[in-house]
């Protein structure tokens, strides 16, 4: 993608106040080799921390207050036509108060209308959305076929459903190269049904990356009510990792390391190299939740050991490195479901949880116009690589343009979601609803998802973003970090002499 002029915005930012940043290498802790990130992040003063708890305070007291007296509230109005809901939000720990004033009308698409709280819909960039690949539209033969599965195969029991599910699931194995695949009626459902169906049969013990999902978390303790046999290890810390599997060397049957394949909140993958060498020093079970990375990292989406891959040529790990896998079919596929795959010594577990999840009444099968999804998207393998190609590079010119203007955003290279360094959850709010001005759709991310004070905006790229909605994105991002001063001096002075240079090349 060819880079553009910035000098409007260049103009923009070098009125803006310049806050205090200091260096602080998140991978320098790390012992395996991965792109390095450029990581600027403001410190938090004595004074700052002070405002802060200030205003938590002062707003948990209104909402204490309006709680008591909600004949004092003011009363709810109605904000659209098409939605019997509106609100006053108020979101405590983002210092929020105000009214809902705009609501999302349209799809879930690249773009999306949001309407006024004064009736006028206008159009936004949406980066909200899960849409990786761009799958969410189906094409006109696909909604015929789901429409028929709907009509004609609505319920479980049909006599065709069992043969649309078992060739979703050798899809899905086939795609990932695994033995077996089955699948669950959410992703969820995957990490509720894994962890149990692996822990039950023996002294096991997970040691899990302390920022992995909720539904592996409680998976875990489904299996195991209580913490004892789940210990967790720094985020992407491989020496921390190492410390935990020394700790519980020898003293149980099993242990299994739980990864995800793609953090979202972090846009980074696991350190696979290093944790290569530690399976074979420890022989551990590797389980990793692919949600965000299935067919949106590799060159063909097959996920984090694939991008790990194409990424190190010269540490290339065995394709048969994760044990076991499991993924949502509600983000880049565009269906609603789960699904765990694996190697074959795992499959009789999961079967007979499943079956025996399905008997008590708790497990219900994908429906029907998931597993069309499914079939239809693993289908097309080559407009998958071309979407991924495309996603990765607009995600290195986003990273490499917001750099120039100082925005640090977090994660590894070229994948798909922006997750854009705010600070303290104030500002993770302030700016998701500034660039709301700007014409972007951006979701804050705040405590207890992430740090206190390491709050941030994600932007989600999806294929299916044009050219222009990349231009829209940038260009709302850094005006909206530049008015709130969230831009570093550097970068604004490095992108105001690039701007002069690219200026003085396209003369
Ligand atoms: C890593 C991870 N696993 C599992 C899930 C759950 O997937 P679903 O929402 O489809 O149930 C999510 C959802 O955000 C996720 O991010």
């Amino acid at each position: 993608m060819p880079r553009r002029d910035k000098g409007p915005e260049a103009k923009h930012v070098t009125t803006i106040q310049i806050r205090e940043i200091r260096d602080q290498d998140a991978t320098s802790q790390l012992t395996h080799a991965r792109p390095k990130r450029s990581t600027t992040a403001s410190r938090p003063s004595a004074f700052d921390k002070a405002k802060e708890a200030g205003r938590l305070g002062l707003v948990r007291t209104r909402v204490f207050w309006r709680d008591i007296h909600p004949d004092q509230a003011e009363p709810h109005i109605l904000l659209s036509p098409s939605a019997n809901y509106c609100h006053r939000y108020v979101e405590p720990l983002c210092f929020w108060w105000g009214k809902n004033s705009r609501l999302l009308v349209g799809q879930s698409l690249p773009s999306a209308d949001i309407e006024d709280l004064d009736g006028t819909v206008s159009t936004v960039v949406n980066a909200t959305s899960h849409n990786y690949a761009g799958f969410y539209k189906a094409d006109p033969r696909s909604a015929e076929l789901q429409q028929l599965c709907l009509e004609r195969l609505p319920l479980a029991d049909a006599e065709a459903v069992p043969l649309l599910e078992s060739a979703a699931h050798s899809a899905l194995a086939g795609f990932l190269g695994a033995d077996f695949c089955y699948t669950t009626s959410t992703g969820y459902g995957s990490n509720y049904v894994a962890f149990p169906a692996l822990m039950s049969d023996s002294k096991t013990v997970v040691i899990a990356d302390k920022n992995c999902h909720n539904s592996m978390f409680t998976g875990m303790y489904l299996a195991q009510p209580g913490h004892s046999r789940l210990l967790k290890f720094a985020h992407n810390d491989v020496a921390d990792l190492e410390r935990r599997l020394i700790e519980v060397d020898g003293r149980y049957d099993r242990v299994i390391v739980a990864v995800e394949g793609l953090y979202s909140m972090e846009a980074d993958v696991p350190p696979l190299g290093a944790m290569h060498r530690l399976k074979e020093l420890y022989n551990f079970i590797l389980l990793c939740d692919e949600a965000h990375s299935l067919l949106s990292i590799g060159t063909t989406g097959r996920g984090c050991l694939e991008y790990w891959n194409d990424n190190h040529p010269d540490a290339q790990v065995p394709s048969d490195l994760i044990d076991i896998r499991t993924a949502t079919l509600s983000k880049a596929i565009g269906g609603i479901g789960g699904m765990i795959a694996g190697k074959a010594k795992f499959e009789s577990a999961i079967r007979s949880h499943i079956t025996q999840l399905r008997q008590d009444g708790g497990g219900e099968t994908l429906g029907s116009s998931t597993m069309v999804q499914t079939a239809w998207v693993l289908g097309q393998p080559t407009l998958v690589a071309r979407r991924l190609r495309r996603l990765a590079d607009m995600s290195r010119f986003c990273r490499g343009e917001l750099a120039r203007f100082g925005i640090h955003v977090w994660g590894d290279d070229g994948t798909p979601m922006l997750p854009v360094y705010t600070g303290r959850p104030t500002y993770a709010a302030r700016l998701s609803y500034v660039v709301r001005g700007y014409r972007l759709l951006a979701s804050p991310i705040v405590a207890p998802a992430v740090p206190y004070w390491e709050g941030r905006v994600r932007i989600n790229l999806s294929a299916e973003h044009t050219n222009e909605d990349v231009d829209k994105l940038i260009d709302a991002v850094v005006k909206g970090s530049a008015d709130l001063g969230l831009c570093n001096s550097k970068g604004i002075k490095e992108a105001a002499i690039q701007t002069t240079f690219s200026a003085a090349w396209s003369l």
